[in-house]
């Protein structure tokens, strides 16, 4: 199923968002502030992360989307890097199981090509082992880069229908890798930088942006509420007027 386009009509708006994206920045920053290696910013926000998982589920969000390593992330030094993906391995061994127990919903998005074998198949069991779960999905942006999502989507729409130019929205939709999931309500960046860092940037076009200088390691469940408390003071008009907008809730 593919879901409404914010760029083609008002789709539903939800009290409490039904999809918040995370970019979880500032782990090195946090580290370095308590004289600590960069890694342990790491440790700690995979440790922050099961926290908002739940709260995002005790609140009724349905689709919580976490940027965890982007495109670009590989140029980090090496051992960082190398760091990083021992710790996605471990905390898909610990965690799997009991996001299961909860009735999550785990997805994995981005060039997954470029991580070990090992890691593929952990990836490919996790996502069907919890395929059936209705909770809350939570989706790990992994080697992902908005870029690389648009490109790997025209390419396929292109081998699938190679004469139907021009081509249309709907057309690209379902090859984008989030095309299970609606379009954000509300993006979170932590860690105080105002950017969007190639995460999703075709899915973005209507969300509501929040940034807060809180590092990814501090953002407990008391700092999501206040992103959200934000986001419900918003008036979302994609493209129209306010007296439009109150229009459109009536007769909905
Ligand atoms: C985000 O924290 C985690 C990843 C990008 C993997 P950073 O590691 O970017 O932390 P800062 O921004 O350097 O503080
Ligand atoms: C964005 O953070 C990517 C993740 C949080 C995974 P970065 O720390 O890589 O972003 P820049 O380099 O500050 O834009
Ligand atoms: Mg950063």
């Amino acid at each position: 199923m593919t879901h409404s386009s914010s760029t083609q009509a008002i789709p539903h708006i939800p009290l409490v968002p039904r999809h918040i994206e995370v970019i979880m920045d500032g782990n090195g920053r946090w580290a370095t502030k308590r004289f600590l290696p960069r890694v342990a910013g790491h440790v700690k926000g995979v440790e922050m992360v099961r926290g908002i998982v739940e709260a995002c589920a005790s609140r009724g969000v349905e689709f919580l989307t976490l940027f965890a390593f982007s495109s670009e992330n590989w140029r980090r030094p090496a051992d960082e890097v190398s760091f990083l993906m021992k710790l996605f391995v471990s905390a898909l061994e610990r965690e799997v199981a009991k996001m299961h127990a909860n009735s999550i919903r785990l997805k994995v998005v981005g060039d997954l090509s470029r991580f070990d074998p090992k890691l593929q198949k952990m990836i490919a069991d996790a996502e069907r082992k919890t395929a059936g779960n209705t909770r809350l999905t939570v989706t790990i942006c992994a080697n992902y880069g908005g870029r690389w999502d648009v490109l790997q989507a025209v390419n396929k729409m292109t081998a699938a229908n190679p004469s139907a130019t021009p081509y249309t929205e709907e057309q690209l939709a379902p090859y984008l890798s989030m095309a299970y999931a609606p379009e954000p309500d509300l993006f979170i960046r932590t860690g105080g930088e105002q950017r969007v860092s190639n995460f999703l940037l075709w899915q973005l076009a209507y969300a509501e942006l929040y940034f807060t200088d809180t590092f990814w390691p501090d953002f407990d469940a008391a700092a999501l509420d206040l992103a959200i408390a934000s986001y419900q003071q918003r008036e979302r008009r994609f493209g129209r007027t306010s007296a439009q907008l109150v229009e459109h809730k009536k007769a909905s």
